[in-house]
């Protein structure tokens, strides 16, 4: 494997997490209850019954997470805020305990010499929200906006750049129209309303954010959508998914309008979700970076099944992660592509917010290096292609609680325990390491 890709100099080298996938620790403190805690109570919803509970117990180890960070040379770790943590009930009082959390969190990285990047929302919404309707209900925009305020008037001092939202598509299509995540609703497309008051709830925290000199990003999970052959009516369903995964997210915070999601069946104000105005409420604020999830691509056919526009089929004849994901690393450099051409002068500069996969359940983690490395090479062929992309963000720092899979799927670079919680840096962490060195010695 390459120990260094042509890659520009002061690129950042980093690694992501999430809160409820790593901290545990949902009763300390002050806590208040998430979407999450109660959606993993439900019989059924998560794998074996797996549960956030403990989790990597971060809350706790957090020390000596950053050590391995340290030890690893990076230079960023994108972390997220437990909403519930800060805002037991989403609104109103702080809790200050919560927030003393996070002060102490982002000390010790800035102590390790490593930049703090916040995400303020990956999934866990306090549960007093959704009992109000959740992201469905246009309130949770305003409360997010409040919420991002209290973050940034504690940590802004600190902290340059600011993720509002981690992957509004999945949240909304695992959480809302499929049920397959918290908060466990299957409306199918009656649930692009709670997609739209993410971005607005983004857009009116950038405001907020910008106002006081912070950078804002937002990540989305994106993926180069390809028809299964050039019939008509694969294109035509490739172009109505390519809407739903990606333009749906991209057009409004970059160009200020929605993209025609009328293959969709999905009327123009979003089931009356978008009032006059909302877009610009979305795109005004600006964007200085864009946060981009990859992890496969998708295939689209013409539908099989009248209650849907498109169909999703599988990519033969490419290797598959633990997971049975497609591993094709030359759809992260066709994606960044794309962009550009999409976007053109619109698109701000990119950061890789997450990328990676899970491996079999052992330390020895010879594929992770594999996926990686071709993945590296795909993101410098885009770069050498003329896409701005500043950063790499890999996911994950640790193998962690993997949402409906509980702990089946390993992402991390550190093998952890989950009996005694013992971390193990596997194979890929050395990799890792030496390949960040070798990019900063040169
Ligand atoms: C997709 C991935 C996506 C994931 C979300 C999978 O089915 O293949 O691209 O990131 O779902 O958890
Ligand atoms: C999410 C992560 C998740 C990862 C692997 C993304 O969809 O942001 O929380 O663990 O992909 O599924």
């Amino acid at each position: 494997m390459p120990d260094r890709f042509d890659l520009p100099a002061g690129f950042r080298w980093g690694a992501a997490t999430a809160a409820y996938q790593i901290e545990g620790a949902v009763e300390e403190d002050g806590r208040g209850r998430s979407v999450w805690d109660t959606f993993c109570a439900r019989p059924g919803a998560v794998r074996d019954g797996h549960t956030g509970a403990v989790a990597c117990d971060h809350y706790h180890r957090y020390p000596e997470d950053i050590a391995l960070m340290k030890d690893l040379g990076l230079d960023g770790y994108r972390f997220s805020i437990a909403w519930p943590r800060v805002l037991p009930t989403g609104a109103g009082a702080v809790n200050p305990a919560g927030l003393a959390f996070y002060d102490r969190l982002v000390d010790a990285l800035l102590e390790a010499g490593i930049a703090p990047l916040p995400t303020l929302f990956h999934w866990d919404l306090p549960q007093a929200l959704e009992d109000d309707g959740g992201w469905l209900n246009r309130d949770t925009a305003y409360r997010f906006a409040e919420y991002a305020s209290v973050m940034a008037d504690r940590l802004g001092d600190r902290i340059p750049t600011w993720i509002t939202l981690n992957e509004p598509f999945v949240h909304t299509v695992f959480g809302y129209a499929m049920g397959i995540h918290a908060p466990g609703r299957a409306l199918m497309f009656e649930a692009l309303p709670a997609a739209h008051h993410q971005l607005l709830g983004h857009g009116l925290a950038a405001s907020l954010l910008r106002e006081r000199g912070l950078e804002v990003m937002l990540s989305n999970n994106l993926t180069p959508v390809e028809p299964a052959s050039d019939s008509a009516g694969d294109v035509a369903a490739a172009e109505a998914y390519d809407a739903l995964h990606n333009r749906l997210f991209t057009d409004p915070v970059l160009l200020g309008r929605y993209p025609d999601l009328s293959a969709l069946g999905v009327p123009d104000d979003i089931y009356g979700a978008v009032r006059p105005g909302d877009t610009d409420l979305i795109h005004a604020p600006g964007l200085d970076g864009l946060g981009v999830n990859y992890y496969n691509p998708t295939r689209v056919a013409a539908p099989t099944d009248p209650g849907l526009p498109f169909d999703l089929v599988d990519i033969p004849d490419v290797p598959r992660t633990a997971f049975g994901w497609p591993v094709v690393p030359d759809g992260l450099r066709r994606l960044l592509a794309g962009l550009r051409e999409s976007y053109g002068k619109a698109l701000p500069p990119i950061t890789i917010t997450e990328n990676g996969c899970s491996t079999p359940d052992a330390p020895d983690d010879q594929a992770r290096i594999t996926y990686l490395a071709t993945h590296l090479d795909a993101l410098a062929a885009a770069v050498t292609a003329g896409v701005d992309v500043r950063g790499y963000y890999t996911w994950s720092l640790l193998d962690n609680f993997e949402w409906a899979e509980g702990y089946h799927q390993r992402f991390g670079l550190v093998y952890v325990d989950f009996a005694t919680q013992k971390r193990t840096p596997k194979a890929s962490y050395a990799w890792y390491r030496d390949l960040i060195a070798a990019h900063r010695a040169y």
